[in-house]
Parts: C-alpha cells; structure tokens; sequence
C-alpha cells in the first residue's frame, strides 16, 4: 500500500505511542506475566484471552486471532483506515505530520483501489441526495411504505438512481475521475455505439459496505416487478463477494452474543430497525467459506434466517457444512407461517422474533426434518429407508459422543430404537459410507488444518523465543536459516527478525508494520506472541530449545529438498534429514549461561 507519509514518520508515530497505554483508553487491562490481559473488544467473550506485550509493542487475541500493532489496533477498533489510525495516533503524541507533497499525492492517484473506493464514495453521496429530493419522492416513499424509518435509510446510507443516461457518470467526470479508473467501478457500461451509461436506473441503491464502513459496492432494487428485483454490482478491485457480508460494519459492534445470517439487504435492515443489529446477509450469492470464516472472527453462534420457502431452505442447507467446516454449529430459526423476517417482524413484532432466536432449531435436527419429508413414514420401507438416511448423515460427526448425543435424540424424536439406529450407523461406518475426510478450510484466515500443523507450532515457538530472549538467538544461529521456515508470512518474519538480531535491535511491532493484508497482520501477530511454557527448570528448556531447532530444521530442509528445484527422491531425502537430525541431537546448548 503506497502510504503518504515516509516510513520514519510512521515509526516516530508507533514509537510515541506505547500500545499499553492507547489500549488501555478502551480496554481494562491487567499485567498477567509478563502481558497485560483483558476481555477482546473484538468478539464476545467472558474471560479474558486478548493480550497485548508491552516489551513486543502487539496485541493478539487467543480467542478470534485478531492482532497486530498499534495501528491495526486503532483501525480495527476505530473502524480507521491506516492513514486515520495515523494521524490520530499522531496528534496523541504530539507529532505534527508532514504536509502531503503533491507528487506523493499524484502517487497516491495510481492506487486503483483507492480511487475506487472514493468513486464508491461519491457515488454513495450522489445517489443518497437524489433519494432526498424531489427527483426522489416516489422512491422514498416505496421505503417508506416498507416501513423504513429516515433513522434507518440513513444508517444504511439508502439511495436513489433516477432515470437517465449517464448522470451519475457526468456527475463524476466533472469531479475529474478519469475513465481508467471509472471503468473498473462496475457501475457503468462502457459501449463502443452507445458510449458511456450508468448501471443503475431508476432504482433504490443499497450501498455495500466492508467492517471499515467504506462503501465497495451496490445494490439496486426495482420499486415495480421489473425485472431483474435486484441489480448489484460486479466484483471489482475492492469487491469481493465471497469474503465480505452486508451489514456486518455494524454487526460487528453490536456486542450481541450471536449473529443472524439472512438473506437479503431488506432482511438486515428490518432486523435492525427492530433492534437486532446483529444481522447481516451474503451480497445477493449462496455463502461461502470465505464469509463463513469471517463470520468466526466475530462469533461462534450463528442464527440462520434464511427465508421459509423452498428456495430459502435449500439455502440453509447449502449454509449449514459451510459454516459447520469454519467451525461453527448454526441453528436454523424458523419464521413460519410467515415467508421472511421483514415480514414476520412486521405482523408478530420484535418480541415473538426475539422467542424464535431462543428457539433456533440445532442443524441436525433441522436437516434430518427436511430429509423426513422424502420418505413416507406410514409405510415401514419408508420409516427404514428414513432410519438409512439418519444413520449415514451421523457418520459426518466425528466424535463418539456427539454421535450417539444424536443417536439418542434422533431415535427419541422419531419414535426409534436407538440400538437399531446405532447398528445401522455402525454398519454404514464399516462399509466406509459417507466418512467424511477432513478437507482443510480452503481460505479465509482461519486456516486450521494448517495453522495447527507442528512444524509450524515449533516454527512460531522459536520465533516467539527470539523475540522474547534475543540471547539464545546467537547459540542457534549457525544451525538455522530464515529459508527453514514456511514460506509466506512465517518466513518473512524470519527474514526480517534475524536482521534485526543480528543488529540487536528487535522490533516485533515493526516487522508487523511491514504487512499490509489484514489475513497476514493477524497471522504475525500469533506467529509473535506464542506462548511458551513457563518457569520451566533450564535443562527442560534446553531439551525444548533442541527440539524445536530440529522440528524447525528438518521441517524447512524436507520442504526444500521435496520441492521442484532440489527434487531428491524419498530415500535420499530419509538419509538427510537423519543426519541433520543426529547432528542437532548432538549439540549442546547452554542456557544458563546467558541470563
Ligand atoms: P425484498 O424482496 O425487497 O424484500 O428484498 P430482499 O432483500 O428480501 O430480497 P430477496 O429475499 O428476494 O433476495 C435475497 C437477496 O438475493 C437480495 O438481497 C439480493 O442480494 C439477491 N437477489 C434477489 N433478487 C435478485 C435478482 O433478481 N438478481 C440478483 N443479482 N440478485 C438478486
Ligand atoms: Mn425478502
């Protein structure tokens, strides 16, 4: 990211600003060790797993993976964008920052999402004042009539695109956007015969937001049956369906204990008009893993509303193995007899909705109720066939216990037997039906199959250890390279802090500072705050010390040796790694000699 301001300046500001003190401004810390502890202002919890080291200048939370600097502190919690987050942290400290030059200006021009995300910006405005005026009346009053409050049109930042060419598009050509950059916006059609038009026309915009509250999208909405209902913009530079969620800028500071997953832009915002600011709904796409895995950044209790047709059951159940893979059990709140919760919330008011989210349904027994409705369970082959279908989908579960858990609440439900059940479930299970092999989490930012692997859990204890006792760097230094970690964040880590160990000089938050995507800010946070066993009697630690040096080694060496440039075959790879191996275990390191 081209920042405007030089580097020297950033670090001034970082280094002013001790990340104790700007934490404790909003959250209650207490010195645990050698960490201050406190309740994570970024997802609920009732015990304190947020950390934040005053000797690394990070925070990281062991509970949601939030982390990072500073920085990324105020901008997380602030909802900043860096430069904000800097210029705050800088008047806190007194640091006058330089004038913006007009060439880092012309610079920052280049930046295409930047310049999206400001034509977004405009756009917002544009079609927010046009829904204001008289050139609006028949669109607000639609809203209106759809019982939208102005409180709520504005929170949500509604607007209008009245009929016309190219309005909007005139509008910001005069605000000197230039067509390289308006034409990678998704809201206008570039055509050789008819020239230049605006996507939306007559039609109430919805403007789609990221946590930071930066518009990235839109949404529009016929007020008639024309069709298509809705017409939403196309991915762009700063648009991506798959890992963004409406409404969630708001959700996430709700402090509610769970988060409602709807349907659609109308769902949220009744929801939050009748005070479940918790709701947010993917952008008009099935769900996917990538928003299931943002959505286990906030909460582990997640509330599927999605609607009570057809359509929106097959929804739920599509939802229900992507949310259960990020790790999260989401119950299925039923709205009947009505079709949504605009709807319901209309005719059985907040009260009645907020006993429905007591009662979601667990998502088992809500799958199992849908499968029920292919089988006759009058006819006996029907009620076998039906018990067939229960006992292969327990086997997705994994564990004993959870499997007979619902063996026994299947069978008691359903008039069975549950030794009958359990056979059948044993049966299925021998013939290797429906076993599910752990597929790992394809992206988002929790990737647990590979966040958990050991190699990299010795990878990230060495590092931590550096950082916390630079004296043990020396001793293991000749036997390690930065190239024997993971490449990627872990092995940029290790670049970077064995240049600053060699000039002894360490800086956790600064090497932190150097990431820009927040999935890798968070990641080296947890990467430097690992924690280490404690008071440990020194011939444990030198024990330890060895261990992770050959984890850390032979891990790095097998990886390379395995990959296309080096390319030994699995025998001679074997023969290595057993003479490294047998070379580290013979070294002795002695700890007590340097404290
Ligand atoms: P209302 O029908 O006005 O209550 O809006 P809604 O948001 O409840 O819409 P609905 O439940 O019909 O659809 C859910 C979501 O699917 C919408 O918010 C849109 O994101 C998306 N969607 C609905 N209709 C269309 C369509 O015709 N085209 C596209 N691209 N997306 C649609
Ligand atoms: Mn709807």
């Amino acid at each position: 990211m081209p920042y405007r301001y030089p580097d020297e300046v950033i670090e001034e500001v970082r280094l002013r600003n001790d990340i104790v003190d700007v934490i404790s401004s909003y959250v209650h810390l207490k010195k645990q060790g050698s960490n201050y502890f406190g309740l994570c202002p970024f997802h609920n919890e009732k015990s304190p797993s947020f950390s934040v080291s005053p000797s690394k200048q990070i925070f990281y939370c062991f509970g949601c993976g939030a982390g990072g600097n500073v920085f990324k502190f105020v901008q997380d919690y602030e909802n900043y964008t860096f430069t904000e987050a800097l210029k705050m942290l800088a008047e806190r400290a007194n640091i006058v920052l330089p004038e913006v030059t007009y060439s880092e200006e012309a610079k920052k021009k280049q930046d295409l999402k930047s310049e999206i995300l400001r034509v977004n910006k405009e756009a917002g405005k544009f079609y927010y004042y046009q829904l204001r005026n008289e050139s609006g009346t028949a669109a607000m009053q639609y809203l209106k009539n759809r019982g939208l409050t102005d409180e709520t049109m504005q929170r949500f930042g509604l607007g209008f695109a009245r009929t016309g060419q190219d309005l909007l598009y005139r509008y910001l050509k005069k605000q000197g956007f230039t067509d390289d950059v308006l034409k990678n916006c998704g809201i206008f059609t570039y055509d050789e015969k008819r020239g230049v038009t605006d996507k939306f026309w007559s039609r109430v915009i919805f403007p789609i937001m990221d946590v930071n509250h930066r518009i990235i999208g839109f949404g529009g909405r016929t007020m008639g049956d024309a069709k298509p209902k809705y017409l939403n913009s196309p991915e762009t530079p700063v648009f991506d369906k798959g890992r963004n969620l409406y409404g969630l800028n708001h959700a996430r500071t709700s402090r509610k204990k769970n988060i409602i997953l709807c349907e659609g832009y109308m769902d949220v915002i009744a929801m939050h008009q009748a005070g479940f600011n918790q709701a947010v709904a993917s952008l008009g796409t099935a769900l996917t893993s990538g928003q299931a895995n943002l959505l286990k950044r906030y909460t582990e209790d997640v509330l599927l509303c999605y609607d009570s047709d057809d359509a929106g059951t097959k929804a739920a159940l599509r939802a229900i193995p992507i949310l259960r893979e990020a790790g999260i059990s989401a119950h299925v709140i039923s709205l009947s007899p009505y079709k949504d919760p605009d709807e319901f919330i209309k005719n059985l008011g907040a009260e009645e909705f907020e006993k429905r989210l007591e009662e979601a349904e667990n998502p088992f027994y809500f799958e199992v109720r849908i499968a029920e409705r292919s089988f006759n369970l009058n006819d006996p082959q029907g009620k076998t066939r039906f018990a067939e279908e229960i006992a292969r989908m327990i086997l997705r579960f994994e564990e004993a216990i959870e499997r007979d858990n619902y063996i026994e609440g299947v069978a008691g439900k359903y008039g069975m037997n549950p030794d009958s059940l359990r056979k059948l479930v044993a049966k299925y299970a021998m013939k290797g039906d429906g076993i599910r092999i752990r597929e790992p989490v394809k992206s988002g930012i929790h990737d647990r199959a590979k966040e958990d692997d050991g190699i990299k859990i010795a990878q990230r204890m060495l590092l931590t250890w550096f950082v916390e006792q630079p004296k043990i760097y020396p001793l293991v230094k000749p036997y390690l390279h930065a190239d024997d970690f993971s490449p990627g964040v872990y092995r940029r880590i290790a670049q970077m802090l064995f240049e600053q160990l060699d000039a002894e000089k360490t800086d956790p938050a600064a090497i932190i500072g150097k990431f820009e995507e927040d999935a890798e800010i968070q990641e080296a946070a947890k990467v430097l705050q690992t924690p280490l066993p404690e008071g440990e009697k020194t011939a444990d630690k030198e024990r330890m010390l060895k261990e992770l040096l050959i984890n850390v080694r032979t891990g790095g060496l097998q990886e390379r040796l395995q990959s296309g440039d080096a390319d030994m075959d699995e025998v001679g790879t074997m023969i290595l790694l057993k003479q490294e191996t047998e070379r580290l275990n013979n070294l002795t390191f002695h700890l007590d000699q340097i404290d």
